[in-house]
């Protein structure tokens, strides 16, 4: 089988070539291309009291400027129909009230500048603080309840309270939104779309088109990553291309450039939570009640159910028997944020390791211990009331890291190198993640697949899910040739297009393999069945004894003889044997009542330990990561290099997240209020080599075979992202290590070395 093997990405080689495909390259292959160009007005909230394109379109090589009069449909590219395509009222700071066709790019950005847009400015509301002051909400709110809060926190022996508010997170993807329309006789588009999500971006295009979907095909080849970003926000650019298109008859070219992408797309949610907590005298965890203020920016788009899973995650992977938490969207006047990797899972978590942070060395626990302690025993409930059946698996996890981490031999030198060292300190933090695989709305639990089994034994698979880089096609392509007995060199993986498989999910929520592995492995099961009889009539045994592997197809005894795969196929065409099959799969066993938050929606959870190092400066609070090691749960791996790549990579961009990535938005109330501080790789610090940890050691979890999942497999998408928690508490505690101890350090986040200066300067001289 070639399930389980280690290997490299299946474009690895093109993609360090260059000669990969992304949606914008196609573009060198079309004629007559028009080149789509914003008009981002400079307010962050007014009204538009006249749009004027005389000037822009006497402009050479303007083509055409489309505005809400063009929209032969409706002018909405939201899901939920508060996201005006070219709207009236300016939102934030950057929003695209129209857009300039050009025959050269130049063209159209000349054009956008000569566009004439009057505008009445509006107050405005930029902080979650001022929105939750304003009582800017959008959406419904969300309850999180289980036993008696007030009750147990009137009991605990040791209560705490604090509020937390941190930080967002761009996506930063390489390649930025994209998407590329063409139209053919019939007035039918096709566009290809750098989304998560095809069939989504199709509809939004048809609704905008005023068509029905059968109307609109939308194509991903592969996008340039993702995370998160392109789940949603790609459908307003698609139905732009998609309608100048139609307008015109010609291919319409839409790419943002790094600034435009950073100012006018959403990005992670930053939160607000104020919190109450009770300990027993073991520091065991008695009671929780908060309230959690999610950023939503200017729109709804995901928010609400970003929201539902960082209720669902507060507890991370901790008993939590008497809870109550309040989650709510602040309405402001930013980008509408959105999915990003983890989809509220990383905030709800956070909210919880900070203040097991914050409150240890006041509990006079350790934190390590403290954490331990905490976690959840076998079949203890989550406060959604779903059973956690593997809390042994996180404990082997725990107990794994802790074993090759050789974690009490380093705290004990860590110890004694802060005891010499006034200026420097270390610390060592280990932190667990529990994290839901599925998605909760249960209705997108589901995948489907077209497999094509050709006359020369060649083999097409298609399926519903999207490649981000994050390796689903290579996993896909593994499960195909597993499940059909051939070598990987007989399969390939065409690109996704909502004309093969209709209505599919997006691919999000870690569940694209879970789901899109299942589809194919039924296609190719019903295929198999089917030249299972043919072998079976041949060889003269019964279908039930017909074996597949490595291109030959063999009885269970030697003496049957075997037939290859390629005369097995060509025999079953002459007996007129249907050679393709449409796969099909959802996920058994959930239910979810989104209104009372109580259910299983998840299928299982993704369960992993991290432990960090880290060195802190005292005079500038500059730090380096000196180890991580991490222990993650992947079940049987489809693919354990892709599997690697996944954790390494998630762990890294949480790391940025926490301690690095500062997204500044101008909060005062001068003339660019409003307007994003950080548009560039200059002033928006993403990591790089030089934050790397000096010494990275990730593990798959040995023996951790998923019943009910493709190949015994389980996703790793986002789970590892929030093993980063780690290097926040561990300059938490380096900071600690500055001052006397004992006391609670409260650490900003992201934890820049601005913001670890001011808790070791805190610690230092606490009050
Ligand atoms: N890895 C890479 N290289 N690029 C990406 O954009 N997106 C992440 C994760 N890993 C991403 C990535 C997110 S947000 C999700 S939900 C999963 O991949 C989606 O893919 P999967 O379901 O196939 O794991
Ligand atoms: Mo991932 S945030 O579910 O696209």
């Amino acid at each position: 089988p070639t399930v389980g093997i280690p290997l490299p990405h299946e474009s690895a080689a093109l993609h360090v070539t260059g000669e990969a495909l992304y949606t914008d390259d196609l573009i060198g292959r079309l004629q007559d291309v028009l080149h789509a160009w914003p008009v981002q007005a400079p307010h962050t909230h007014a009204r538009v009291t006249s749009l004027r394109t005389e000037a822009a379109v006497a402009i050479p090589g303007v083509v055409r400027v489309l505005t809400a009069d063009d929209v032969p449909g409706v002018n909405d590219a939201g899901v939920k129909h508060d996201e005006p395509l070219f709207p009236t009222e300016v939102m934030f700071h950057g929003h695209a009230v129209c857009w300039v066709l050009g025959e050269t790019l130049e063209a159209a950005r000349l054009g956008a500048a000569a566009v004439e847009v009057d505008y009445e400015p509006l107050p405005s509301l930029i902080t979650v603080q001022e929105a939750i002051a304003a009582q800017s909400f959008q959406g419904t709110p969300r309850n999180l309840a289980r036993g008696d809060v007030s009750a147990a926190l009137a009991d605990a022996a040791h209560v705490f309270e604090g509020e937390f508010e941190f930080a967002g997170q761009e996506h930063f993807y390489l390649e930025t939104h994209a998407s590329l329309a063409l139209v053919d006789e019939g007035g039918q588009v096709l566009v290809h779309s750098s989304t998560q999500h095809p069939s989504e971006t199709q509809e939004i295009v048809a609704h905008v088109l005023g068509v029905p979907s059968h109307e609109v095909t939308v194509q991903c080849l592969r996008m340039g990553g993702a995370f998160g970003g392109k789940e949603m926000q790609p459908h307003g650019y698609a139905a732009v291309a998609a309608l100048g298109a139609t307008l015109t008859g010609r291919p319409v070219r839409l790419r943002l450039n790094r600034t435009q992408d950073i100012t006018m797309s959403g990005k992670r949610h930053g939160f607000h939570s104020t919190w109450r907590v009770g300990f027993d005298d073991e520091g065991h965890i008695l009671g929780l009640d908060a309230t959690l203020t999610a950023d939503g920016g200017w729109s709804l788009d995901l928010s609400e159910p970003v929201l539902a899973r960082a209720l669902c995650h507060i507890d991370n992977a901790y008993w939590v028997p008497n809870i109550r938490v309040d989650g709510r969207i602040a309405r402001t006047n930013k980008t509408s944020q959105t999915a990003f990797r983890g989809f509220g899972g990383p905030q709800g978590m956070l909210v919880m390791e900070d203040l097991l942070g914050r409150c240890a060395h006041v509990l006079g626990i350790d934190p390590v211990e403290l954490r331990r302690r905490n976690l959840y025993q076998q079949d203890q409930t989550t406060p959604y009331g779903q059973p956690v059946r593997q809390a042994d698996r996180l404990a082997a996890c725990w107990d794994q890291i802790a074993d090759s981490g050789e974690v009490a031999r380093r705290r004990a030198e860590i110890a004694d190198f802060n005891a010499r060292h006034p200026h420097t300190k270390r610390a060592l933090a280990m932190t667990p993640v529990k994290f839901g695989i599925s998605f909760n709305l249960t209705a997108f639990n589901q995948a489907g697949a077209l497999v094509h089994v050709y006359k020369d034994g060649s083999v097409l698979i298609n399926h519903g899910g999207t490649e981000m880089g994050q390796g689903l096609h290579t996993k896909m392509l593994q499960v195909a040739a597993t499940a059909l007995g051939l070598p990987l060199s007989r399969v390939r993986l065409a690109p996704t297009r909502t004309d093969k498989v209709p209505n599919t999910s997006a691919t999000a929520a870690s569940s694209g393999a879970d789901l899109n592995g299942a589809a194919i492995k039924n296609a190719c099961e019903q295929i198999r069945e089917r030249l299972a009889q043919v072998a079976g009539g041949r060889l003269g045994i019964s279908p039930s004894d017909v074996r597949f592997a490595d291109g030959v197809v063999r009885g269970l005894s030697p003496a049957s003889g075997e037939v290859g795969w390629n005369e097995l196929v060509n025999a079953a065409y002459d007996q007129r044997v249907q050679l393709w099959a449409a796969g099909f799969y959802r996920t058994e066993g959930l239910h979810w009542d989104a209104g009372a938050m109580q259910g299983e929606p998840f299928k299982y959870f993704a369960n992993g330990v991290a432990a960090s190092e880290v060195e802190v400066d005292g005079f500038t609070g500059a730090y380096t990561l000196r180890r991580v090691d991490i222990v993650q749960d992947v079940g049987d791996s489809l693919s354990p290099l892709i599997d690697i790549g996944q954790i390494e990579g998630g762990f890294v961009q949480g790391a940025g997240w926490l301690t690095l990535e500062d997204l500044r938005w101008d909060t005062s109330d001068g003339p660019h209020r409003g307007r994003l501080a950080t548009q560039a790789a200059s002033t928006y610090k993403l990591p790089s080599f030089s934050e790397m940890p000096g010494d990275f050691r990730v593990r798959l979890l040995e023996k951790a075979h998923e019943e009910g999942v493709v190949y015994g497999s389980k996703a790793v998408g986002e789970p590892p992202l929030m093993l980063a928690f780690s290097v926040r508490e561990a300059l938490r505690e380096a900071a600690a290590a500055f001052g006397p101890g004992g006391i609670s350090v409260e650490l900003a986040s992201p934890a820049t070395p601005e913001a670890v200066y001011w808790a070791l300067e805190k610690a230092r001289t606490p009050q």
